[in-house]
């Protein structure tokens, strides 16, 4: 079987070449793979070159900043969302779907960086909004903070399917989030607005209790209804629309069960659009170093999640069905 070409989603970005290059592993080039010969399907500057230039080593490294929390707004009794004033490039790199970052506290050790989806930026103010749910011991020790929090970033790869998000214009489309959720469609749905789609949202409040992605989506008019989105009522819901509606794109902000249900009703309908969902792999060090993210793709390969836009259908299916 031909080797599938993977794509990575810092190539062509100042945080690239990385690590990976020097460790022989890069995920777009052949011949930082060890290979002698030129393989890659990349039309960027080439990456060897980039590597050549820069001294044979990776390039920048993505720093950790000390950044002032603005505002913090309670959602429900564990979830809210919390305004960090971010350095200019910061915020303007952040400005993208699927852009995340990792906080923690400033005594904290790096250990305790904990990946957050980017809700919204203001690229005039410097600020972003950063929803949370506190779950774990991470998310437990930045829940009392209200002045000072680290910011390590910025990531993308919090959504897989990028590049329909980014050629979809003046389409139909339709955004279903649940929970904590809520938090990357928001990006999603200005994005969409942006490129003159129209937009429908489905929001469940799920475990957050609230939908809150009302709040987030600036000016964009968008009808937004509210449901239970796994129960069947939901689903029933879902299928009707898929019937009657003619959508471009799906977006699913949620559970890689939902995820599931969204592409089995896709199947069931008449339409074929695209499906763009919240990349839901356990994200520890974001660079492609540590292996908490790693999936096997069909070939048997092992990729790093955090880095690869990974087929969207293919990465539902293995990760539900074979556990
Ligand atoms: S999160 Fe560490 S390798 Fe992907």
């Amino acid at each position: 079987m031909a080797k599938r070409k993977l794509e990575c989603v810092d190539a062509g970005s100042e945080y690239c070449p990385c690590f990976l290059a020097e460790t022989g592993e890069c995920i777009t080039c052949s011949h930082l793979q060890g290979k002698q010969f030129c393989d890659c399907n990349w039309r960027g500057v080439c990456i060897f070159q980039e590597y050549a230039w820069a001294g044979y080593r990776s390039r920048g490294t993505r720093g950790s900043y000390e950044a002032e929390l603005v505002d913090k707004k309670e959602i429900s009794p564990d979830t809210f969302v919390i305004k960090l004033k971010v350095t200019r490039t910061m915020s303007r790199e952040l400005d993208n779907p699927g852009a995340y970052v990792f906080l923690r506290g400033k005594e904290r050790p790096g250990f305790f960086d904990v990946p957050m989806s980017v809700m919204t930026v203001n690229t005039v103010k410097n600020e972003i909004d950063v929803a949370m749910q506190v779950a774990g011991a991470k998310t437990k020790a930045l829940q009392d903070i209200n002045d000072r929090i680290i910011v390590r970033g910025p990531y993308w790869n919090g959504i897989l399917g990028q590049r329909y998000l980014k050629c979809i214009k003046g389409g139909n489309c339709l955004v279903i989030a649940r929970g904590i959720g809520q938090a990357p469609a928001a990006q999603v749905v200005r994005t969409l607005h942006k490129h003159n789609n129209r937009v429908k949202i489905l929001a469940d409040p799920g475990k957050v209790g609230a939908v809150f992605i009302k709040d987030y989506i600036g000016e964009t008019c968008c009808e937004i209804e509210e449901l239970d989105i796994i129960s069947k009522q939901g689903l029933t819901v879902i299928n009707k629309y898929l019937k009657y509606e003619d959508y471009d794109l799906i977006f699913s902000g949620g559970s890689d069960k939902q995820h599931l249900y969204i592409l089995r009703e896709i199947d069931n309908s008449r339409g074929n659009p695209f499906l763009v969902v919240t990349n839901n792999s356990q994200i520890c060090c974001g660079e492609g170093i540590c292996g908490s993210c790693s999936t096997r793709i069909e070939s048997g390969v092992k990729v790093k999640a955090c880095k690869v836009q990974l087929d969207v259908r293919k990465a539902i299916e293995r990760r539900i069905l074979n556990g």
